[in-house]
């Protein structure tokens, strides 16, 4: 039977590998080695799966013209899902990669239905924090959906002519006006850097979440359509894992006790962290016993992502766990005191930022 992905629901993916078999999305096993350092969002496999990712990959060897592009929807405060993306194209910069960012204003006001105010809020703070992880700010662009140039809406307008409506529902579920225009819109975001106008770029990668897999599906049917009149080509894109929220489910700032947001007040991350669900036993007895369930714990997910990021330490976590030499209190604190660091550090360097006026300076923001 047939699934639909739906980008704008709130869900948690539960089985990563059935989007193998039922969208054609590649394992990212087969090309692990052909990539030029392999960053532990690869070798754990956050980063699991790909579309002609390895094409990308060779274009890049080969010196051709690649790009990434991918989007933030300013919906809420930064959390420590986004942390990983940011941290993901940080990786690509440093690999001398030219990077894009859209934020997508747009799509926020009209899906998620938040005023045009805290949008922008929200996407200052997006901003501050990609520039407090390392982006260089003179090196990335950043626009908004709803304030760049005529070429990109012209896209948007072009695409509309050769796609049916029935063919957008059969990717995307029922779909309304605000949603068509979203699609249309994230079309021309993952296209538009092949025109000459925006770098003419050859090779575009998108790394984005499973969900927005609909988006690249129908960003490639209409590269195939507009091959001869543009001189488009597919996208290739690469997939991420969500880190879980402490409860288990996908981390979303819809549910904030449960999501770590990277500028909570540190007593307030502890006592989240503390609260958070584990792989632990009933009692201390039986985890001595048995051992805990790493694989279920939402604080393994924390060391797994960010606080173990040498290999031979994450192995001990593990080993620990499952040999029950440590229990569950243990584990989380040792989890905050390493998280503390991390988010100190983080706060200090979006302070200078802030301070600094640079996002004022490279990124334009829309006048309302
Ligand atoms: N829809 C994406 C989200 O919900 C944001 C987005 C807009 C995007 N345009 C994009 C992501 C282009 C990747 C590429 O987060
Ligand atoms: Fe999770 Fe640590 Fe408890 Fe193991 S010991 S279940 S990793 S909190």
């Amino acid at each position: 039977m047939s699934v639909i992905l739906d980008p704008w629901g709130h869900f948690a993916i539960e089985e990563y590998e059935k989007l193998f078999s039922q969208f054609g999305i590649e394992p990212i096993d087969n090309v692990l080695d052909k990539l030029p350092r392999l960053h532990r969002f690869f070798k754990r496999r956050i980063v699991f799966g790909h579309r002609d990712f390895d094409k990308w990959l060779k274009a890049l060897k080969d010196g051709g013209k690649v790009a990434i592009l991918t989007g933030f929807m300013p919906s809420g405060h930064v959390h420590l899902g986004h942390y990983a993306v940011l941290e993901e194209l940080k990786y690509y910069q440093d690999l001398g990669v030219d990077v894009t960012i859209v934020i997508a204003d747009a799509e926020a006001y009209a899906v998620r239905r938040l005023s045009r105010k805290e949008i922008m809020e929200y996407a200052r703070e997006y901003i501050t924090y990609a520039f407090a992880i390392g982006l260089d700010p003179r090196r990335t662009r950043i626009y908004f959906q709803t304030n760049y140039r005529p070429t990109y809406y012209r896209l948007i307008q072009l695409f509309s002519r050769k796609v049916t409506l029935a063919e957008m529902e059969a990717i995307y579920g029922k779909l309304e006006p605000s949603k068509i225009i979203a699609a249309l819109t994230q079309a021309a975001d993952i296209l538009h850097l092949q025109l000459k106008e925006f770098g003419g770029y050859e090779w575009i990668l998108v790394p984005v979440g499973a969900d927005q897999d609909p988006h690249l599906r129908l960003s490639r049917d209409i590269a195939d359509r507009f091959k001869n009149e543009l001189g488009l080509r597919r996208p290739a894109s690469t997939y991420h894992k969500f880190i879980r929220g402490l409860d288990g489910n996908k981390m979303s700032s819809s549910k904030p006790d449960y999501a770590i947001f990277l500028s909570d007040p540190l007593d307030k991350v502890k006592s989240k962290v503390m609260r958070a669900l584990t792989g632990g036993r009933a009692t201390a007895e039986e985890q001595r016993r048995h051992g805990g369930e790493p694989e279920k714990c939402t604080v393994y997910d924390l060391y797994v992502y960010y606080l173990s990021p040498d290999d031979d330490d994450l192995r001990r976590v593990y080993s620990e766990c499952i040999g029950g030499q440590i229990l569950c209190g243990y584990c989380k604190r040792r989890a905050f005191e390493r998280l503390e660091k991390i988010l100190v550090d983080l706060r200090e360097r979006y302070r200078k930022v802030g301070d600094s006026g640079i996002v004022e300076e490279v990124v334009d923001f829309p006048d309302f």
